[in-house]
């Protein structure tokens, strides 16, 4: 199984006023269960809209974006549907990806029935209470009843990694899904979602900004600029043997960050 982008673009039309902008240009990568993959790169350099292509919720210009071997545009309803099961996604969580009037039990319930992986109340709710137990928040029953505004923001962002969870999925697309949360819950989280690459064998999609972040947890880095991948390689490679002078300066300028931010000393990446 491997979700790949094979040489993929996508032009966004110019409107009236301003010209057409090439957000994604020419990209290849690939990315498949149990390894943790990261996208890097400065603001507007495409990474959202390249996740966005990956989930299948924009088509690309050119090029291809395929599942398992599968173009998506040529699926059957089958093979759709193992797409859609198989690949979620998970976001930062203030872009209010949780609805405020449904309670935690009936957001993923609904999922839940949707994609028919369960169907009947007791075998809907213990779906939902397995994937809630799954990322650390029991017990269960106690945040059933929940809507998301009474929930902390760390405990809302594994409401949404369980949400993804419900669908077994393969490969997680997580776009800054922990880029608002404070170090300590942060550090929580990712040690979470590392857990379930060992335990269920998820793969992720790891975008981010944050390059500490990648070094700790990737396995495998690819460096966005204007809509290009100009560099890509181990996690390793990448954090000691750059090749690309764009990759470079990111690295030295997020040292500069950390070097300066020295009311917080961390020393454990
Ligand atoms: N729907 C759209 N219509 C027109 N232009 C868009 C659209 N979505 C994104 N863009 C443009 O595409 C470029 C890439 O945007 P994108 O959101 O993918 O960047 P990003 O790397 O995720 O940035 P950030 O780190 O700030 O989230 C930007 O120039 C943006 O303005
Ligand atoms: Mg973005």
């Amino acid at each position: 199984m491997l979700l790949e982008a094979r040489n993929a673009s996508k032009t966004f039309r110019a409107r009236r006023g301003a010209a057409s902008v090439a957000a994604v240009s020419g990209v290849t990568l690939q990315a498949r269960p149990g390894e943790f993959v990261a996208i890097v790169g400065e603001s507007g350099s495409g990474k959202s809209t390249l996740a966005r292509m990956l989930l299948g919720l924009i088509p690309a210009t050119s090029g291809e974006i395929e599942f398992d071997g599968l173009s998506l545009g040529r699926m059957n309803r089958t093979q759709v549907r193992a797409y859609r099961t198989g690949v979620q996604a998970v976001l930062q969580d203030p872009s209010g990806s949780l609805n405020p009037r449904k309670t935690v039990e009936r957001s993923l319930g609904e999922i839940v029935r949707l994609h028919h992986v369960a169907s009947g109340r007791a075998a809907v709710r213990a779906r939902v209470v397995e994937s809630l137990n799954e990322v650390g928040l029991s017990p269960a029953e106690a945040f059933l009843d929940r809507y998301p505004q009474e929930l902390s923001g760390g405990q809302r962002q594994r409401v949404l990694i369980a949400r993804a969870l419900v669908l077994s999925p393969q490969i997680i697309i997580a776009d800054e899904a922990v880029s608002a949360l404070d170090a300590s819950v942060k550090a929580g989280i990712l040690k979470l979602m590392n857990g379930l690459t060992e335990r269920l064998g998820v793969g992720y999609v790891f975008i981010t900004h944050d390059l500490p972040v990648v070094r700790k947890v990737a396995q495998r880095v690819y460096v966005m600029k204007d809509g290009h991948i100009v560099e890509g390689g181990s996690t390793t490679q990448i954090f000691t043997a750059a090749k690309h002078p764009y990759t470079r300066s990111l690295l030295a300028s997020a040292l500069t960050l950390d070097a300066s931010s020295s009311e917080s000393p961390r020393s454990d990446n």
